[in-house]
C-alpha cells in the first residue's frame, strides 16, 4: 500500500508534545518512501473528560477501527486532581482500547545504545523484548468490594487467565525468539505463590517449546526477574510474561537502559481483525509536562514499531538508525523536546 490512513490520540500531559515529534519524524520517513500519511487527531484523555464527561464514546470506538493503526500520547489527571476519578481515563480509554481492539501482545523492547544513560555501572549489551500479555490478568476489572468503607471490608482484584490468551501470547513469544539470534525465551511469573495462573503459564510454555526446537527457555520467579534486570541484564533475549508483571518489569528494563523517555511499545492484534496501538511506555508525566523538557525519542521509536507492524521496515530502520545515532551522541547535555525531535528528524 502506499498510504497510511493514521489516528493519532495524543492525550494528556506529556503526551501531545511527544507525539508532535513522533509525527514529525514519521511524515518525513514514510514522505522519503513516497508513502501518503493521513492523520486524524482524536481528541481523548482527562481534559477531554473534564470538558465534556466522555472518556471514549462508541462512535469513536468504531471510527477508530477503521483506521490503519493508532499512535497514541499519554492519558492520566495530575496527581491530587480531585476533579477527576483516579485511573478512569486509564481503564475506559486506554485499557478499553487495548481490550476492546484485541492488543492481545504488549511489544516493549529494550536496547541500551552505547553506555551513555544507564545507571548500571557495568551493563554490558542490553538487547531484549517482553511480550507482555495485554488483555487478561489483573487488568480485567474482575473484583470488588464487600462492606466498603467499614473495618470489614473485603476487596478482591481477581487475575483472569485463559489457556486461549495465554497460549497465543506464548506462541508469539516463541515465534519473536525464533527469530532473533539468541532465541531464548524467558517466562516471568510467580507459581510458587500464584498457583492456578502460574501453572497455565508453565505448561503453556512447556507445550508450545515443543513446536520451537530451535528455541531454548527457562523460567524467573518476579522478584527474582527483577534483580537480574538491574545484575546482569543482558542474559535476556525475550521475556514472556502476564499484563502486571509485564507493566512493572519494562519500567524497570527502560530505567536501565537509558531511561523511561526512550522506552517504546506496541499494542499489537497479530491476527490483524483491528488495528493495532503504539505508544510510549510512559504516562503522561505532569511533573514536567508544558515545559518542553519530555524526550520525545519514546514515541518516535514507537512510530517506527508502528511502520514495521505496516510493512515499511525501511522506513522503521531509518528512524531507528537516526534515533541511535541521536542517542549515541548524547552527553547530558539539556534540550527541549523539539529540539530533539528536530535533531532526529535531521537525521534520517
Ligand atoms: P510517568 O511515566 O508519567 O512519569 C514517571 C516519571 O518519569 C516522572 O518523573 C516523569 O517526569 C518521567 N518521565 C516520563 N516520561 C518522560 C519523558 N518522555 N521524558 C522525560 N521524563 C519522563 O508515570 P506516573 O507519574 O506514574 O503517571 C502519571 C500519569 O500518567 C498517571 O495518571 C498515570 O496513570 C498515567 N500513565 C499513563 C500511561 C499511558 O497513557 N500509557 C502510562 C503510565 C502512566
Ligand atoms: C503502561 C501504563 C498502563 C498500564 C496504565 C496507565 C493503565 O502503566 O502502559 O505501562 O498499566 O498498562
Ligand atoms: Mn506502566
Amino acid at each position: 500500500a502506499s498510504s497510511i490512513d493514521l489516528a493519532v490520540i495524543p492525550g494528556d500531559g506529556i503526551g501531545p508534545e511527544v507525539i508532535a515529534e513522533a509525527l514529525k519524524v514519521l511524515e518525513k520517513a514514510v514522505a522519503a518512501e513516497g508513502v501518503e500519511l493521513k492523520s486524524t487527531h482524536y481528541e481523548l484523555g482527562a481534559g477531554h473528560w473534564l470538558a465534556t464527561g466522555e472518556t471514549l464514546p462508541d462512535h469513536v470506538l468504531e471510527d477508530l477501527k477503521k483506521r490503519d493503526a493508532i499512535l497514541f500520547g499519554a492519558v492520566g489527571a495530575a496527581p491530587g486532581d480531585t476533579r477527576i476519578p483516579s485511573g478512569l481515563i486509564e481503564r475506559e480509554l486506554l485499557l478499553k482500547l487495548r481490550f476492546s481492539l484485541d492488543h492481545y501482545v504488549n511489544l516493549r523492547p529494550s536496547r541500551l545504545y552505547g553506555t551513555v544513560g544507564s545507571p548500571l555501572a557495568n551493563p554490558g549489551t542490553i538487547d531484549f523484548i517482553v511480550v507482555r500479555e495485554g488483555t487478561e490478568g489483573p487488568y480485567v476489572g474482575n473484583g470488588g468490594s464487600l462492606r466498603a468503607g467499614t473495618p470489614h471490608e473485603v476487596a478482591t482484584e481477581v487475575s483472569l487467565n485463559t489457556a486461549h490468551g495465554v497460549e497465543r501470547v506464548v506462541r508469539d513469544a516463541f515465534r519473536r525468539a525464533s527469530a532473533r539470534e539468541r532465541k531464548h525465551v524467558t517466562l516471568v511469573h510467580k507459581h510458587n505463590v500464584l498457583v492456578y495462573a502460574g501453572h497455565l503459564w508453565k505448561r503453556t510454555v512447556e507445550a508450545v517449546a515443543q513446536e520451537f526446537p530451535e528455541v531454548t527457555h527457562d523460567y524467573l520467579h518476579i522478584d527474582a526477574a527483577t534483580i537480574f534486570m538491574v545484575t546482569d541484564p543482558s542474559r535476556f533475549d525475550v521475556i514472556v510474561t502476564d499484563n502486571l508483571f509485564g507493566d512493572i518489569i519494562t519500567d524497570l528494563a527502560a530505567a536501565v537502559t537509558g531511561g523511561i523517555g526512550l522506552a517504546a511499545s506496541g499494542n499489537i492484534n497479530m491476527d490483524r481483525t483491528a488495528p493495532s496501538m503504539f505508544e510510549p511506555v510512559h504516562g503522561s508525566a505532569p511533573d514536567i509536562a508544558g515545559q518542553g523538557k519530555a524526550d520525545p525519542t519514546a514515541a518516535i521509536l514507537s512510530a517506527a514499531l508502528l511502520l514495521d507492524h505496516l510493512g515499511y521496515p525501511g522506513a522503521a530502520r531509518k528512524i531507528e538508525t537516526a534515533v541511535v545515532a541521536d542517542v549515541e551522541k548524547r552527553d547530558g547535555t539539556v534540550r527541549s523536546t523539539s529540539a530533539i525531535g528536530d535533531a532526529i528528524a535531521a537525521g534520517l
